[in-house]
């Protein structure tokens, strides 16, 4: 296995990693109100310094794979689902950073508003990345 590759295997694993916490205390937020100005700070802080290095390394080392890849039907469905992903979770960056400020400002009537849509982009991102992990997955199997 080459060391690029081993950094991309990597790198998607602790993306993974990155959404399973977050769902966990995402979860817990959910059920407790006093939480949401640390939750929101500590979820801006996983995206800034892990979950954003770890897409990024992902989609730079897979990029540099590129070139030697034998594509197949299957590469390219990874590799589309995995694209979608990426850009996805660009968007919920954002959001993110944005639901961190309206926390430290006590504005909860934006926060509100930026919390649903979390929820919902980071639901995408988390499908997609799933579905890009299983073909991964059927490739080498
Ligand atoms: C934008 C994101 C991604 C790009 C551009 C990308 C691209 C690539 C390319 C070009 C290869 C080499 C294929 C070959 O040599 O035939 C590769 C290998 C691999 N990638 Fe990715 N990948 C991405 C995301 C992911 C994700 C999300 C996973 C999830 C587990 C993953 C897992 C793997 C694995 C296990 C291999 C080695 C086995 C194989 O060739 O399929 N990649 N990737």
């Amino acid at each position: 296995m080459s060391i690029v590759l081993l950094v991309h295997v990597l790198a998607v694993g602790l993306w993974l990693g990155c959404l399973a916490t977050e769902i966990a205390f995402e979860k817990l937020m959910a059920r407790d109100e006093s939480a949401r100005p640390f939750v929101s700070l500590l979820h801006d802080r996983v995206d800034r310094f892990v979950e954003g290095p770890a897409f990024v390394v992902t989609a730079i080392t897979g990029a540099i794979l590129v070139p030697g890849a034998a594509w197949t039907p299957t590469l390219v469905l990874k590799v589309a689902l995995a694209a979608a992903a990426v850009l996805f979770n660009i968007w919920c960056l954002k959001i993110v950073f944005d639901r961190a400020a309206a926390a430290s400002a006590g504005r909860w009537d934006d926060w509100a508003a930026l919390d649903h849509v979390q929820h919902k982009v980071g639901g995408l991102v988390t499908l997609l990345l799933i579905a890009a992990t299983v073909v991964a997955l059927v490739r080498v199997v």
